[in-house]
């Protein structure tokens, strides 16, 4: 069995309290944090940004921790270097919003940052992993991306399965949407190692104890 991560999406998070709960998720043994950044046009939402990241990185770099990002934007290449600058350690792109892949993940590497590939649920699994030669890891989306709180499309566990099947061993299958207790469960089954959860962690009442639960019931 695969060893798998669970991955706190801060979309989530209570922003006025989002230090206080970064802690906390710390205590209780994150070392990664995904961080969503929309733009309104790839995706209807805007989310949060560089900015944002540029105020908890170094809380974050002071752990060990990794913030992770993942871009749902038009045109990604044009914000990797302000993503790096601001402390954050890596970047996956979507595949619908790149025209060049192969020169988006080199730009993500020359400027030290880690490389993902992310795909809709309208993608074909196909495309995602043509894409994502060199890439460290392919996030299949398992909710149309946009916000928090959606429901897990039950067919995302046979493009999981797919996606497993075709990526070299050493590329993380990452899995974004609707990650909770049973859906957890049944995406690491399918071969995903990294699962990103927002509202599975935050939008409970202790939200140390929610992240602990989700690690034990992969574990
Ligand atoms: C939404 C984001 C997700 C979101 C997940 O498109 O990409 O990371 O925060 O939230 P849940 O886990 O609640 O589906
Ligand atoms: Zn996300």
């Amino acid at each position: 069995m695969n060893a798998v991560s669970i991955e706190p999406s801060l979309y989530a998070s209570d922003f006025a309290r989002l230090g206080m709960q970064l802690e906390v998720l710390h205590e209780a043994g994150a070392t990664l944090f995904h961080f969503d950044v929309g733009d309104g046009h790839f995706i209807p939402e805007i989310t949060i940004g560089p900015v944002v990241a540029a105020s908890i990185s170094p809380l974050l770099r002071g752990w060990g921790a990794r913030l992770d990002c993942h871009l749902m934007v038009s045109a990604p290449e044009r914000h990797f270097e302000a993503i790096a600058q601001a402390g954050g350690d890596s970047v996956t792109f979507h595949v619908e919003a790149c025209d060049d892949p192969p020169r988006a993940i080199a730009a993500a590497r020359a400027l030290g940052l880690g490389a993902g590939v992310a795909f809709n649920p309208t993608t074909a699994v196909d495309t995602a992993i043509e894409a994502s030669e060199g890439a460290d890891l392919v996030l299949c989306m398992s909710i149309t991306p946009g916000y928090s709180g959606q429901a897990f499309m039950p067919d995302a566990l046979d493009r999981i399965a797919q996606l497993r099947a075709g990526l070299p061993a050493g590329v993380s299958v990452q899995v974004d949407g609707g990650i909770n207790r049973e859906t957890a469960r049944a995406a690491r089954d399918a071969g995903a190692d990294l699962l990103v959860a927002g509202s599975a962690v935050f939008w409970q009442d202790d939200v140390g104890a929610a992240y602990r639960d989700l690690v034990e019931v992969v574990a």
